[in-house]
């Protein structure tokens, strides 16, 4: 199976996927940490974005309705508050949207009362915890479901959403693009094609697991396939799964690269996240008139598909340890920082070049190969990578989504602040600038983190988080 399926079965199996498993994952007593874990500031700071989007959803849908007025040449009529939905996806077991409510009803009673809160979410265990976690505000709560309502308008937001969707993983060699694909050296859970799960897409063939026979040998598939030197490679994790490289399993994905002009060098390994361009397209095509909100780590196609990244960015988080390009297993004994914040939130470590464990552009070459740390414990542990923004724009801007702004979350959440009580009078101040800290410090999540906004139908009004316009580090 490609990667993208392996990582579905391996997050997503209804059962036994790792978000499937347990309604949060992040936090202290998690694997890694978000935004959100450092306290309810960030949702705070949020809804000041929302509220100002609300009021000027509310002043277009006024403007619209006198334009309407004046053309039929009816009497002004008393226009009560426009609805407002609010559509977290991703939302896990609801904290973000819980901070946000809690915010709105203490600064702004009035945009409070007009919020239709819909939680989207993969996990159904998480689902059915938001309730819970919603408990004083949970009267906002218009729907809970793993798919986007029909059509809404107001805001979609997604934090670390998009880097949890599959990815597919190619590695381009001399004869051309290839793809990498998970093979099963012994029967499991994995290839039961009954127990798959409906999450697995129809590009993703179970075929390859069914072993390297001669057909798939004679079309340059099998262990073989993977060389190191010419030799067959042995890259198998203690489940008897085994990564080979094999033709790429769509046209999508050599696609994706040319649409963005890329040119990959022999031996580099990248990822290619397919999943987060539908995605865009189908919260695009749902929403009629509003805004999205993406927060998440990664960078532009050009940085994504370079030298920095040339061993691709899939990494794994365990109990606050990180395995992956940026922070091999050979060093994941000790608390690492990175981009999801394994270790302390707000740092990273970005590591350029070869990882130690020999699964990287120049691996080939190595004698000492293991599997990629990804392999291991399939449903135990999150696997993550980094967003390319590019394609997602891109995607976003055919369907009809106006860009607004595309910030680093420093940035963003500094044009937000001056908006916010201040810290002085909280009764912790202490612990509010430390949490501040954390969310905006450069080199941290501050950095790491980006914000894309869209909006559509909206024309292009001057947002108070995009105060520092398009500004990315
Ligand atoms: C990294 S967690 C982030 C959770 C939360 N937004 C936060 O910041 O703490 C990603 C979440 O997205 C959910 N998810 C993954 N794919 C999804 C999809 N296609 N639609 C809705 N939720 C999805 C996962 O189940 C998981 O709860």
């Amino acid at each position: 199976m490609t990667v993208a399926a392996f990582m579905d079965l391996a997050l997503y199996h209804p059962e036994l996927g790792y978000y499937a498993r347990a309604d949060q994952r992040s936090g202290r007593a998690g694997d890694f940490f978000t935004s959100v874990d450092v306290g309810p500031l960030f949702g705070e700071l949020l809804e000041i974005q929302l509220a100002e989007i609300a009021s000027i959803l509310q002043a277009t849908a006024e403007v619209a309705e006198n334009a309407e007025r004046i053309h039929h040449n009816s009497a002004r009529s008393a226009r009560s508050a426009v609805a407002f939905d609010l559509v977290e996806a991703g939302a896990g077991n609801g904290r973000l949207s819980a901070d946000i409510l809690r915010a709105a009803r203490e600064r702004d009673r009035a945009f409070y009362d007009t919020i239709q809160l819909h939680l989207v979410e993969a996990s159904a265990g998480a689902r059915a915890a938001q309730r819970a976690t919603l408990a004083d505000v949970a009267e906002r709560l218009a729907s809970s479901d793993a798919s986007f309502p029909c059509s809404f308008d107001g805001v979609v937001i997604a934090n670390e959403l998009l880097d949890a969707l599959p990815v597919h993983q190619v590695v381009m060699r001399e004869e051309g693009l290839r793809e990498t694909y998970v093979i099963s050296q012994r029967r499991s859970v994995l290839d039961t094609p009954e127990r798959h799960g409906a999450r697995a897409s129809a590009s993703d063939s179970l075929e390859p697991l069914r072993g390297a026979g001669a057909e798939q040998q004679r079309r340059g598939w099998g262990p073989g396939a993977v060389r190191e030197g010419g030799a067959p490679r042995d890259v198998k994790n203690d489940d008897g799964l085994t990564v080979i490289e094999g033709p790429p399993s769509t046209p999508k994905l050599a696609e994706y690269l040319a649409r963005l002009g890329i040119e990959l060098e022999a031996g580099w390994r990248v990822e290619i996240n397919l999943r987060a361009v539908e995605w865009i397209r189908d919260a695009a095509r749902r929403l009629r008139r509003g805004f999205i909100i993406l927060i998440d780590y990664g960078h532009e196609a050009r940085e994504l598909y370079s030298p920095t990244h040339a061993a691709g960015t899939l990494t794994s988080y365990s109990g606050h340890r990180s395995a992956g390009p940026e922070a091999p297993a050979a060093a994941a004994s000790e608390r690492r920082e990175s981009s999801r914040s394994g270790g302390v939130p707000g740092a990273r470590s970005v590591r350029a070049g070869v990882p130690e464990w020999g699964w990287g552009p120049t691996s080939d070459r190595k004698s000492s190969a293991a599997a990629p740390p990804w392999l291991q414990s399939p449903g135990e542990q999150d696997i993550t990578a980094h967003v390319d923004f590019t394609s997602v724009r891109q995607a976003a801007e055919e369907e009809g989504l106006q860009t607004l702004g595309f910030l680093d979350q420093t940035y963003f959440l500094m044009g937000l602040f001056p908006e916010i009580r201040n810290p002085q009078s909280t009764p912790n101040p202490q612990s509010a600038i430390r949490n501040l800290k954390t969310l905006i410090m450069p080199g941290g999540l501050g950095s790491t983190h980006k914000i894309l906004i869209f909006g559509k139908g909206v024309g292009t009004p001057a947002l108070r988080g995009c105060s520092y316009k398009m500004r990315v580090t």
